[in-house]
């Protein structure tokens, strides 16, 4: 009698990715390659590109794969009745509200959806106006960065992080085999408290304009991320607030390392500086494409966290400033704004905030 062979490509389900941009095509890309049944929901900025020349990611070692554009299934608006098991929630922090309640409008009761996105209150914001799916949070802690129409680059390494929960466990062959190795954490916040100390690095990558692999060879630049980054460690301790390391180097080192002289940076940093030299950070895409910055779910969040411990801390707040002062001019006039982009002046500036 012949073996009964039970094959199924996508036994999880099909997946949908909400926000398909760099995170999300890169994300729902691997997820394709492996065979699974992928969704993508986004703007015709990014789908137009995608149905006339397909969805291509490459790796930081250079290897790339392409899906033809024939076999993307791309909505501009949430598809129902799709079997959905699994969303990957990858807007921008601000698009958070709409996108769940999109989301919530098409799919059904308990879909789980993991909030891919830096910051620390996505999964919250999207409980709060779609209450009938399941948010839980997810942090990506790799660079993806968009290098062309349909084409996008991972330019760095990591391990996604999931919040803990029988749910998210029983995802973790799953992408680890499409290549999105992961694990989970019963202390997400703490997590994402340290990708949001590294991502402090993001405003001073956006205002110098320049790639993040040469700007991280600045040392203005760096003494200026490692001023942001030191008062929010000490905030941080003020309020009590658990930080997990997202890289192998302690947080607590951060500052010391940042400050270091260049020559010596590049072979302690040798790991940080593996970014492929085209990576930028998303936010100067917003910066660039004119659009609204995450920058209150970085520096506005440490911010917070010192008023709720009756503290200041005046370089995030100045940090802050300067970031919404460039959205504000793109906004009135279209045109770039003018901030102390230079790199000697923006460190002053930033490390004598009072
Ligand atoms: N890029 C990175 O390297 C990286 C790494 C780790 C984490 N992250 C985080 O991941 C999140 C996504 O970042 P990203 O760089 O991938 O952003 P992105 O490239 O801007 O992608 C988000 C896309 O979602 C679209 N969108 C927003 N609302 C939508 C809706 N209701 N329906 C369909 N599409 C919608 C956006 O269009 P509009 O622009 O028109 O709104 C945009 O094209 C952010 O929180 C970011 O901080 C990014």
């Amino acid at each position: 009698m012949a073996d009964l062979i039970l094959t199924d490509v996508s036994p999880i389900g099909s997946v949908l990715v909400m926000g398909a941009g760099s995170v999300g095509c890169y994300l729902g890309a691997r997820l394709a390659l492996a065979g699974h049944d992928v969704h993508f929901v986004g703007r015709p900025r990014v789908l137009d590109g995608l149905r006339e020349l397909g969805l291509t990611i490459t790796e930081p070692d250079g290897s790339s794969d392409t899906l033809d554009a024939g076999s993307l299934s791309l909505h501009e608006e949430v598809p129902s009745g799709l079997g959905i098991s699994l969303v990957l929630l990858c807007v921008k922090s601000s698009a958070t509200p709409s996108a769940a309640t999109a989301l919530a409008r098409a799919l059904p009761v308990g879909t789980l959806v993991l909030c891919m996105q830096n910051g620390l209150r996505n999964a919250e914001a999207a409980r709060a106006v779609a209450a009938r799916l399941r948010f839980l949070s997810g942090m990506v802690p790799f660079n993806v960065a968009e290098i062309g129409p349909g084409h996008f680059l991972r330019g760095s390494g990591g391990t996604l992080a999931l919040e803990d929960d029988e749910v998210t466990r029983a995802w973790l062959p799953t992408l680890a085999e499409a290549g999105l190795p992961a694990t989970t954490h019963k202390d997400i916040r703490a997590v994402q408290w340290g990708k949001l100390l590294l991502n402090l690095n993001n405003p001073v990558n956006a205002l110098s304009g320049l790639p993040l692999r040469e700007e991280l060879l600045q040392p203005d630049l760096r003494a200026t991320t490692a001023a942001l980054i030191e008062e929010a460690l000490c905030v941080l301790a003020n309020a009590r607030q658990r930080t997990a390391n997202v890289t192998p180097v302690p947080n607590r080192w951060l500052p010391r390392l940042m400050r270091l002289p260049t020559p010596v940076f590049k072979i302690l940093a040798a790991r940080m500086l593996r970014i492929d030299p085209r990576a930028r950070s998303s936010m100067a895409d917003d910066l660039a494409l004119g659009r609204r910055t995450e920058i209150g779910e970085l520096c506005g969040e440490v911010v917070r966290l010192a008023r709720s411990v009756g503290q200041r801390a005046p370089r995030n707040e100045k940090m802050l400033g300067l970031i919404r002062y460039v959205e504000l001019t793109r906004l009135a006039t279209g045109a770039p704004g003018r901030g102390p982009t230079a790199a000697a002046e923006l460190r002053r500036t930033i490390e004598t905030a009072t």
